[in-house]
């Protein structure tokens, strides 16, 4: 078969998603993925092609990225380490600034030990196919984070999925499932979409009764939920305990890794078997030390996390006020629901004309009927950014129709 031929075998898949793209973003200024956002160091502020635009959709939560003693972290890791990890830790990778990094992790989570991994994605594929296999059943919430789902289709193991933040669907799962095996629920503590939180009491409950493990994703409540940004247990009032945390260092903390917080015996286990641990390599030097310093920064400075939650809770109150819905949300993380993707295409390019990003997130990220904009309210944003944002989300909500005129 020649080249081309096999070539022709691809173009339905390559048609396929410039046909939708056309379709969404047809025109330059509707254009929103893939935008070459340029950062201002101290402020929520980017440049997009020389215009400046306050930035509502970013991930720093605790506006720490581009912070001078983070960067200054950061350049001492080059200059004792140098750039590249050059090795998977098992090998050359492990420097005493992954050790130094794992041990605050598992200091600032209350946990002996953690392990640090390339990204959070890996973390999770990586944990999930270690604990789970062929003979075992995992259930995982509808909207677990895809990283959870990679690592449940790579694991091998019975996969349940359970209606979204519903304990007693759970239970009912539990109850139906073979009776043998490891069993692991996997629930996110804060949904990066919807912005809303597990209800961590009622699952633990459930999964007490049904001798189930309980692993939580605090990707998104880290440095946001818990009074000094501890995440999910610490918003329960430290009531109930998970067996197994991942998170990521890329988001509230403004690096890159992920981690898994847990005891020391499961820590050995997934240094050997956890694969993308295994054989991927290690932290670049800059990130670890990044991380570490944000770590420590988080730790001192609890007054960023209250202000995340002050302000997410004010910008809430004043676009839910004006008619616009922003679901279960009760985080940083605001979607502003628009309707169809092409609605929600039409009122992040409003928002953009109007000085504010705000991005949309389409189907099948999310159902086809709630494509929305998804907000995140960071320790960057003075209160007169949130007032100048919540004044564009308006004023582009009634120019799209989304709230009367
Ligand atoms: C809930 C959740 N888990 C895991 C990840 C993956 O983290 P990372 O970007 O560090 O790979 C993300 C990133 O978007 C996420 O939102």
């Amino acid at each position: 078969m020649s080249a081309s031929a096999a070539w022709r075998r691809l173009e339905p898949k390559l048609a396929a998603i410039a046909l939708r793209l056309g379709q969404l973003e047809s025109e330059p200024d509707r254009r929103n993925s893939f935008m070459p956002y340029t950062p201002e160091r101290e402020s929520p502020y980017v440049d997009l092609h020389g215009e400046r635009l306050l930035m509502m959709s970013g991930y720093s939560y605790l506006g720490l990225s581009g912070d001078e003693r983070v960067v200054a972290a950061a350049q001492s890791a080059v200059d004792t380490y140098g750039t590249g990890a050059h090795g998977v830790r098992a090998l050359a990778g492990s420097t005493p600034l992954h050790e130094e990094l794992e041990a605050e992790v598992a200091k600032f989570l209350d946990r002996e030990t953690a392990l640090v991994f390339g990204s959070g994605y890996a973390a999770n594929v990586g944990t999930v196919a270690a604990l789970v296999g062929p003979g075992d059943t995992v259930f995982i919430d509808k909207y677990d984070h895809a990283s959870i789902v990679d690592g449940c289709q790579l694991s091998g193991a019975t996969v349940t999925r359970f209606r979204h933040n519903d304990a007693d669907h759970l239970d009912r799962r539990l109850s139906d499932a073979a009776p043998g095996g490891v069993r692991l629920v996997i629930v996110d503590s804060v949904y990066s979409m919807d912005g809303d939180i597990a209800p961590l009491p009622e699952l633990r409950e459930v999964c007490d009764r049904h001798e189930a493990l309980l692993m939580v994703d605090e990707a998104h409540a880290i440095g946001v939920i818990g009074a000094t940004g501890r995440g999910i247990e610490e918003h329960f009032d430290f009531k109930v305990k998970v067996d197994i945390k991942v998170g990521t260092l890329s988001k509230g903390i403004p690096s890159t890794g992920g981690w898994v917080a847990c005891t020391p015996e499961l820590a050995l286990f997934l240094k050997y078997n956890a694969r993308p641990f295994l054989f991927s390599a290690a932290l670049p030097p800059a990130q670890a030390g990044a991380a570490l310093e944000s770590l420590r920064i988080l730790d001192r400075e609890p007054e960023r996390v209250t202000h995340i939650q002050r302000e997410s809770a004010r910008l809430r109150k004043i676009v839910t006020d004006a008619g616009m819905r922003t679901l279960d949300s009760e985080t940083a993380v605001i979607p502003l629901v628009a309707g169809s993707d092409e609605l929600a295409y039409d009122y992040a390019t409003a928002c953009r004309k109007a000085g504010v990003v705000g991005l949309p997130v389409v189907s099948p990220a999310v159902p086809n009927t709630l494509a929305r904009l998804r907000i995140a309210v960071t320790a960057r944003h003075s209160a007169e950014d949130i007032d100048v944002a919540a004044d564009a989300f308006l004023t582009a909500a009634r120019q799209c129709g989304l709230i009367p005129g």
